[in-house]
């Protein structure tokens, strides 16, 4: 029996007016209002997060940032803190997403940082990690991942399994329209759930869901979800559309 619960997040990225982001979020609250087995989460924009919060409110729609800042408060200017975020009604938090990592400087320590400060104020950190083209192609993957993944939760001593989700998201697959075979992610997946057991221990690995992302769409999700490891997908560009995302969480 598989102990994790499936969870499908969306990333909306940097799309969506607030008036839009409203009116995805309340087809979207329809559309899986019947789903039990599977839980659902959106990322929308900060300037959005407070409004598409209170309508999932009493919904089995939880909403998630797309980033944090470590600090509570104090002259950080246009950064949001981990107390701000759970004032919207946020429960979850993406954090070191690759475009994150290539366009604004987050680095396994600052990543670091933001996980610690998630944790502390009761967020449930999204990791993301993920080798590049090139990486994959010099035989470095396992390597960026063990790096990406052991320093980034480093010094943290976990209990709770459900605290804590890991998203699996190779570069070179998001936003390109090619999707890892289920084999490659399955087999990246094991690796990082046996990463998972030496830090926190056998039962800890076996409980955490390991999303994964990269070019997630109705048609590719059902095999994704067949195999052992992968516990979810973290969605950018189709979960833009209820409809269509909404196709996703049904699996
Ligand atoms: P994509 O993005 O589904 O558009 O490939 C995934 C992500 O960046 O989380």
């Amino acid at each position: 029996m598989n102990i994790r619960k499936p969870l499908i997040a969306g990333n909306w990225k940097m799309f969506k007016t607030c008036s839009e982001a409203v009116e995805t979020a309340k087809l979207l609250v329809t559309r899986i209002a019947d789903v039990t087995d599977v839980d659902v989460m959106i990322a929308p924009a900060f300037i959005a997060l407070a409004q598409v919060a209170d309508i999932a409110k009493g919904s089995n729609l939880s909403i998630g940032a797309q980033n944090i800042f470590w600090e509570k408060e104090g002259a950080f200017t246009g950064e949001i803190s981990p107390q701000m975020l759970v004032s919207t009604g946020c429960r979850y938090v993406i954090i070191g997403h690759s475009e994150r990592r290539q366009f604004f400087g987050d680095t396994n320590e600052t990543v670091n940082k933001k996980i610690n400060a998630a944790i502390q104020a009761d967020l449930i950190p999204v990791l993301c990690v993920g080798e590049s083209e090139q990486e994959r192609e010099s035989n470095e993957t396992f390597s960026v991942l063990d790096k990406q993944l052991t320093k980034g939760l480093k010094g943290f001593g976990l209990e709770e399994p459900k605290k804590l989700i890991i998203a699996y998201e190779p570069v070179w697959a998001i936003g390109t329209g090619k999707t890892a075979t289920d084999d490659q992610a399955q087999e990246v997946h094991h690796f990082l759930r046996t990463l998972l057991e030496k830090q926190f221990g056998d039962s800890f690995a076996k409980a955490v869901r390991i999303l994964y992302g990269g070019s997630v769409k109705p048609n590719n999700i059902s095999t994704l979800m067949a195999k052992s490891d992968i516990d979810g997908a973290l969605v950018g560009g189709a979960s833009l559309d209820a409809e269509i995302f909404s196709k996703i969480v049904h699996f």
